[in-house]
């Protein structure tokens, strides 16, 4: 039988999100809906977007500039990131100020669940060819990637993380345990669910989960999840 998750929960106070965009529209639809939404409301989690746009100089608000050594695209210049950076940072302490990049330390569910603990975190979205590296050095403090490809832009993967992080937060979501049952937790898929109706077309649901034996019917579902990690997923069992 699948252990049951052992992750930390958080206690107290809610998370602030600060994340850092030239495309802050790109973030907007996608934490602005669901569970997100309802945990800003709830005063669970604050997440505010910063157009990067607004700490550019001159008329023309550039945040890009061509590369040094000219190899092609162009990189994310280091004064409008500083800026704001050094304003966000002198207001409160911040656990992480992270820059999402395909370079990063691959993102996952025990990671995830280490951020729904912290209090302040930072998100730098890149764009074009990536950042001056000298932000790197000098001020971001974690790099994540969400995969092994490449986006457009670090905006997805935020809006990724970000939702991940929040439906942990206590009260995120209406039933407190489902995160516990989430895919990953145990480092197992999440068993099949079905509603109704109990027949389809001849597509049935299994007769167990109609029993009405509750032990039985967790006994099930505890096999099922084993059984489905081992045919789609056989590597997390390995860990
Ligand atoms: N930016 C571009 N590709 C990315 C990835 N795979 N993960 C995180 N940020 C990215």
């Amino acid at each position: 039988m699948p252990k049951t998750a052992k992750r930390q929960i958080r206690k107290k106070g809610s998370l602030r999100i600060d994340i850092i965009s030239c495309v802050p529209q790109l973030l907007e639809s996608p934490l602005d809906y669901s569970i997100v939404k309802r945990a800003k409301e709830k005063g669970i989690v604050s997440i505010f977007i910063h157009d990067l746009r607004d700490y550019a100089s001159g008329k023309h608000k550039k945040t890009d500039d061509y590369s040094y050594g000219g190899s092609a695209g162009m990189v994310m210049m280091v004064e409008p990131v500083y800026k704001i950076i050094k304003k966000l940072t002198r207001q409160r302490k911040y656990d992480e100020i992270v820059y999402m990049s395909p370079d990063g330390e691959l993102f996952d569910q025990p990671m995830a669940n280490k951020m729904s603990l912290m209090k302040n975190i930072i998100i730098l979205c890149g764009h074009y060819k990536g950042i001056d590296q000298r932000i790197r050095d000098h001020l971001i403090t974690k790099e994540i990637s969400i995969g092994n490809y490449v986006l457009s832009g670090g905006e997805i993967a935020a809006a990724a993380v970000t939702d991940t992080i929040v439906r942990l937060l206590p009260g995120a979501l209406s039933d407190e345990t489902s995160a516990l049952s989430d895919s990953f937790q145990n480092s197992l898929l999440s068993p099949p669910v079905y509603t109704r109706p109990a027949d389809f077309k001849g597509w049935k649901v299994p007769d167990i989960l109609l029993c009405g034996d509750h032990e039985k019917i967790s006994r099930w579902l505890d096999s099922q999840a084993i059984e489905r990690t081992k045919l789609l997923r056989p590597e997390l069992l390995e860990k």
